[in-house]
């Protein structure tokens, strides 16, 4: 059966629309909870292990555990696959601390809510991958575990809206001393002289898993890569500026607010750098090859 969405929520399999959870959930009442976002390529999963590996150590900085291990929720995740039949899919994973009366201290015997869906991966703007993005630049001022995927997001999806509704891609953090850190819903990187840079791991980025792969194909590719913090204004100085996350793959951004960059273009280092990533997921898929973006 091919169905064009599915739900698995503490252990039932069902519709995404018929799914429910308690009103007391905390991640309801407080965003109390940690997700993942899961690309699938031609039914495969990429970098399932890293992703639910990250979502373990994400509960862990919360303190409370995940009920399923690793290897169970594999199997979740490609039980949604095999009876969804969606092949080029997003699967999104969330578990909450589970539900007790409202009540800010941690109850003792609490179930975590275990959740995962999958739907078609949605296509991204055309316009993106011909002329380039713009994202448009917002102090972060999220807390100070940026490092730990968790489902509270409102600084993110205020500065994401913010962005969209001036017509940006993305919005591009920086601190308030112009430090840059990541993306809303990405990382980010900028391309000066044939080197990248990208904001090192720490407490103030998450460390994505995309990023992972775009230092490894960089490196494979010749560039040099360095994990070092640079700012706002190097950024609106580099030659071209990328932005990263499993959804998105890799973005080129050639509008920073209303400064362009480098040459307002889409530049050389994104294309061999996009072109290659993508080899990589079709080779560590095992496909012939990707259905285009
Ligand atoms: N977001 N930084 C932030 C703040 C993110 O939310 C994400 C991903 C990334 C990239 O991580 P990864 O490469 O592991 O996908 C970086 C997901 C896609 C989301 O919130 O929908």
């Amino acid at each position: 059966m091919t169905m064009g969405e599915l739900l698995y929520l503490n252990g039932e399999w069902m519709p995404i629309r018929e799914g429910h959870v308690s009103c007391e959930d905390r991640g309801f009442n407080f965003g109390d909870g940690v997700y993942e976002v899961v690309r699938v390529y031609g039914g495969q999963p990429f970098t399932m292990r890293e992703h639910l590996e990250r979502q373990v150590r994400s509960a862990a900085g919360l303190g409370f555990e995940i009920p399923l291990s690793v290897e169970q929720f594999e199997e979740v995740l490609r039980g949604l696959i095999e009876r969804s039949g969606i092949e080029e899919a997003l699967i999104y994973t969330q578990v909450t601390r589970g539900a007790a009366p409202r009540n800010h201290i941690f109850a003792d015997d609490m179930t975590p809510t275990v959740m995962a869906f999958i739907r078609p991966a949605p296509p991204h703007p055309k316009v993106w991958r011909i002329e380039g993005a713009g994202a448009l630049p917002c102090v972060d001022n999220r807390w100070n575990m940026c490092h730990l995927k968790t489902i509270a997001l409102l600084p993110n999806i205020l500065a994401k809206n913010a962005a969209h509704r001036a017509g940006f891609a993305e919005a591009f953090f920086h601190l308030e001393d112009g430090t840059v850190t990541e993306g809303s819903a990405s990382n980010s990187y900028v391309i000066r002289g044939g080197e990248m840079w990208t904001a090192p791991l720490g407490p103030k980025i998450l460390p994505g898993i995309t990023r992972t792969q775009v230092m490894e194909v960089a490196r494979e590719i010749g560039l040099t890569v360095h994990e070092e913090t640079f700012t706002l204004t190097e950024a609106e100085d580099a030659d071209e500026i990328i932005m990263s996350a499993s959804n998105l793959e890799l973005l080129p951004i050639v509008r920073l607010g209303e400064r362009s960059i480098g040459k307002g273009k889409i530049g050389p280092v994104y294309r061999r750098l996009h072109e290659a990533y993508r080899e990589l997921v079709r080779r560590r898929c095992g496909l012939a090859e990707l259905v285009p973006l």
